[in-house]
């Protein structure tokens, strides 16, 4: 599908946000080898945790309407055939964690995105802990007992480190992780409310195992803020906007993308600010900011800034000045090469990009003009484009749009709602 976007006169209205997809994944995951049932409220709705919840489905576990019926530690069944992980980086590489102390071999499998991206990153630490695991496909399970070790991850990145926590579930002793910049803390904040001894310290986490029963846990899983940033970047950037956001996830290890705003001149309110469960929520609100600016992101920055950085780069094309967007290597290695596609997207658009190994340099403000422009299959790049078109004259044009339904199902509807 191709979707077709024109600029903005006003961005009016509330925006009804996805259920935040990494805690999805993990309060599937974490409840199916639980003990007991649970109700996961407001679960993202994204093929992403659809394809969690497949993969579980074809272990054995019951998901029904977000009630999991979990099997506990040790009642997965051996499926007859690999787990179809879909487009899903995370569904891939927390399960092969989880997965991994299994007496069976399971293989997990994507597609042709998903089948390139690095799945060494995950299979490695696992080895260290006795694991049979091997790549190309990623395969998992069938040499318990696992141990513990202590890994000290070269990439940040919050896949790596849960999947070696939810191996240490049922490791022998401490599984710590030290990671070179605190991510995203989801997995911990669960293993601990479902009763599971977690230790931390720094960028050091630690879980001891093994465990022998998580009990099950009921979730409100908050609103997604890495959807929330395309409508903050284009509320904050659109000269007649006024959008709220209620009841979006801003846990601390997430929330690095407000405070960038907040320093490149684009106010978003924190209002209400409550908990859901384990986790901070709070009702955002955002309208048009005057006097914006260039900013910069470089070195660790951009680990905690990862799945907001395509929407980033379109807000630096709009603000004055020179932004550069550095450190951002991984970027190039997820659903698509993100740092290429949306150069050649914004460029498309008449924006001033240089494309940099890790990042780009973009230089602002540019006046954008629609053009037709490739989402690459990527549904953040997708969504990044459909707010540069948002912003700019004339019709944008984003081939392979419905890549949105990887984290966004309605987000076109969301669009034309809020084009009041
Ligand atoms: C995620 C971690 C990040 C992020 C992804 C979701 C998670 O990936 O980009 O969208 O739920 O743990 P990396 O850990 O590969 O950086």
């Amino acid at each position: 599908m191709i979707a077709r976007v024109r600029p903005a006169r006003r961005l009016r209205g509330e925006v009804h946000l996805p259920g935040d997809k990494s805690i999805s994944h993990r309060a599937l995951m974490l409840n199916a080898v639980a003990d007991g049932e649970a109700c996961v409220d407001g679960l993202s709705g994204g093929a992403d945790v659809a394809s969690t919840a497949g993969c579980l489905r074809t272990l054995g576990v019951e998901i029904e309407d977000g009630r999991v019926a979990g099997r506990g530690m040790a009642g997965l069944r051996e499926p007859a055939g690999p787990l179809d992980c879909g487009n899903s980086g995370t569904t891939m590489r927390l399960l092969a964690g989880l997965l991994a102390g299994l007496p069976f071999p399971v293989t997990l499998v994507g597609d042709g995105s998903l089948s390139r991206r690095p799945m060494d990153r995950v299979a490695a630490p696992l080895r260290l802990m006795g694991a049979n695991a091997e790549t190309g496909p990623l395969r998992v399970g069938g040499t318990a007992p696992l141990h513990g070790i202590t890994y000290e991850s070269p990439v940040a990145s919050a896949q790596v480190k849960s999947a070696v926590l939810l191996a240490g579930l049922s490791a022998e002793g401490d599984t710590s992780v030290v990671e070179p910049v605190s991510t995203r803390d989801h997995t911990e904040r669960m293993l601990e409310a479902m009763g599971a001894t977690v230790a931390r310290e720094g960028r050091r986490v630690t879980v001891t195992g093994p465990v022998s029963a998580l009990r099950a846990l009921d979730v409100a899983v908050p609103r997604d803020l890495s959807a929330a940033a395309f409508w903050l970047v284009a509320a904050g950037l659109h000269a007649d906007s006024r959008v709220s956001l209620p009841g979006v996830g801003v846990n601390p290890t997430r929330t690095a993308l407000l405070d960038l705003l907040e320093a490149a001149g684009v106010r978003v309110e924190r209002l209400r600010p409550r908990l859901a469960g384990a986790e901070p929520v709070a009702d955002l609100e955002v309208g048009t900011s005057t006097g914006g600016h260039a900013f910069q992101v470089a070195g660790t920055a951009a680990a905690e800034l990862i799945d907001e950085l395509p929407v980033l780069a379109v807000a630096a094309a709009m603000l004055p000045g020179t932004s550069r967007i550095t450190g951002a290597r991984e970027l190039r290695l997820k659903e698509s090469d993100r740092v290429a596609a949306m150069a050649a997207g914004l460029t498309a658009m008449g924006a001033d990009v240089t494309e940099l190994d890790d990042g780009w340099e973009i230089r602002g403000p540019r006046h954008l003009e629609g053009a037709r422009v490739a989402s690459a299959g990527d549904h953040r790049v997708a969504m990044a484009l459909a707010v540069a078109g948002l912003l700019a004259d004339g019709q944008t044009e984003i081939e392979d749009a419905d890549c949105v339904d990887i984290s966004y199902p309605g987000f076109w509807d969301q669009l034309e709602a809020l084009c009041t």
